[in-house]
């Protein structure tokens, strides 16, 4: 038996996507968690100064009791549970996602000839060099003196966000541009722990088990990286799941769009961090709500001149510019190289199937999001006709 290598692409998407979104709950669940339990310690009951706080809760039909340590307890037991390997099999998962759809497919998923016409080994090239890029340059930024205060700190890395993007949304498709940026915050967010957070907690324990005092620095740095990473999450989560919204990431303005969505994200993550500690901030997610209005309304589709006044063909033309642009991939059999079954199980090779996707085709052509990267050079006229088709009832006798 012999297993063509579309169809174990499709496979190892499978299962690499599983393993990402799995490991990928389990990190943010944990960062999550011990933000929450950081911001709502209660001062210690027995008065232990060496305790920064502590704090009974309940779950799942147990009683637990943690403490925080200022920076060392009175003795180090000899089991310690670590939290990393959840922060690096979702880089190693979602980086391997990452290879085998942007870089594998790089003409179909990263680059846009309409954006930039690149070959194959430059995109990849850029991509990559935004990856590592994003994570030297931040990381530089939190060691300069900016590091040492969280307001300027926050603008550079805005100001760094907002280059990032501007540069990745002129240099690849939307839809790449955005899972890029997410990737590059992604890598940001697990190099904070690999790089910064383990080792410095490996030198607080090394002493501890010393019998001396740790540098506090370790600690300070390690708090600081993981408040920044609590920061980027819900940008992040956003970014991996917008392929699915070319209304977004296929707009003119897509990094204007991504900005804001950022922002968003920040501001309403931030509302949650302070109500831990029992602050409550109407503002922040009011801003938030805010920027997402702001993108409802500049996202909103407006009629596209390119496309006004175009009389509805019969479907017959409309069958056949289907089947000249759409069916080599989106068939029961694909002869598109790479791709094994139709994509999303969108099949567009009989006049029922075409009816039945119509309203979808609809977004999709008129968006420029299909064909990807216009590998099939469809033109605006014929995008006008399809178009005319559909606005006209999607006819097919
Ligand atoms: C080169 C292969 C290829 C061609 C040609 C192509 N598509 Fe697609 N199409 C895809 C892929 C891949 C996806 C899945 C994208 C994703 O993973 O989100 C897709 C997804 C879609 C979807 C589902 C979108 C969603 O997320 O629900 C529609 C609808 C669609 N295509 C319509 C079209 C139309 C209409 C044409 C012709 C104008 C076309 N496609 C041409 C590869 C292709």
């Amino acid at each position: 038996m012999e297993f063509d290598a579309g169809y174990l692409a499709e496979w190892a998407n499978l299962l690499l996507r599983w393993l990402h979104i799995i490991t990928g709950i389990a990190w943010i669940g944990a960062s999550f968690y011990f933000i929450a339990l950081d911001n709502s310690l209660d001062p210690p009951a027995d008065g232990n100064r060496l305790v920064r706080g502590e704090q009974w809760s309940i779950h799942g039909g147990g009683v637990y009791y943690k403490r925080k340590y200022i920076n060392a307890p009175e003795a180090l037991p000899e089991k310690l549970h670590w939290f990393k390997w959840e922060a690096y099999w979702t880089w190693m998962s979602g980086f391997a996602l990452f290879v085998l759809i942007y870089w594998g497919q790089a003409s179909t998923y990263l680059i846009d000839p309409a954006v930039l016409d690149l070959p194959v080994w430059l995109a990849i090239l850029l991509s990559a060099l935004m990856l590592v890029g994003g994570w030297v340059g931040y990381d530089l930024l939190c060691r300069s003196r900016f590091g040492e205060n969280e307001t300027k700190l926050l603008a550079a890395g805005a100001a760094m966000l907002v280059v990032a993007t501007l540069i990745a949304t002129h240099l690849f498709s939307g839809r790449g541009a955005f899972l890029l940026i997410g990737a590059m915050t992604g890598t940001i967010m697990v190099a904070n722990v690999a790089m910064v957070i383990i080792p410095g907690q490996r030198k607080m324990v090394a002493a501890m088990r010393a019998g001396e005092t740790p540098d506090p620095k370790y600690g300070a740095w390690g708090k600081q990286r993981s408040v920044h990473n609590t920061y980027l999450t819900l940008p992040v989560l956003f970014l991996m799941i917008s392929p699915h919204y070319p209304l977004i990431y296929q707009h003119h303005l897509n990094w204007l769009l991504l900005i804001l969505l950022a922002l968003a994200g920040a501001l309403v993550r931030q509302f949650f961090v302070l109500r831990h500690s029992g602050r409550r901030n109407w503002a922040l997610p009011a801003g938030g709500a805010l920027a997402v209005a702001l993108i409802f309304v500049i996202a909103a589709p407006r009629p596209d001149p390119r496309f006004a006044g175009v009389e509805a063909p019969p479907f017959q033309d409309v069958q056949a510019l289907v089947a000249s642009h759409c069916a080599q991939c989106h068939a029961a059999r694909p002869t598109f190289e790479g791709i094994a079954v139709a994509p999303k199980g969108v099949m567009l090779e009989t006049p029922q199937q075409i009816r039945r996707w119509a309203a979808a085709m609809r977004q999709q052509v008129q968006s420029e999001a299909m064909p990807p990267g216009n590998l099939t050079d469809m033109t605006t006229e014929q995008r006008a006709q399809i178009i005319a088709w559909i606005a006209a009832g999607a006819r097919v006798e």
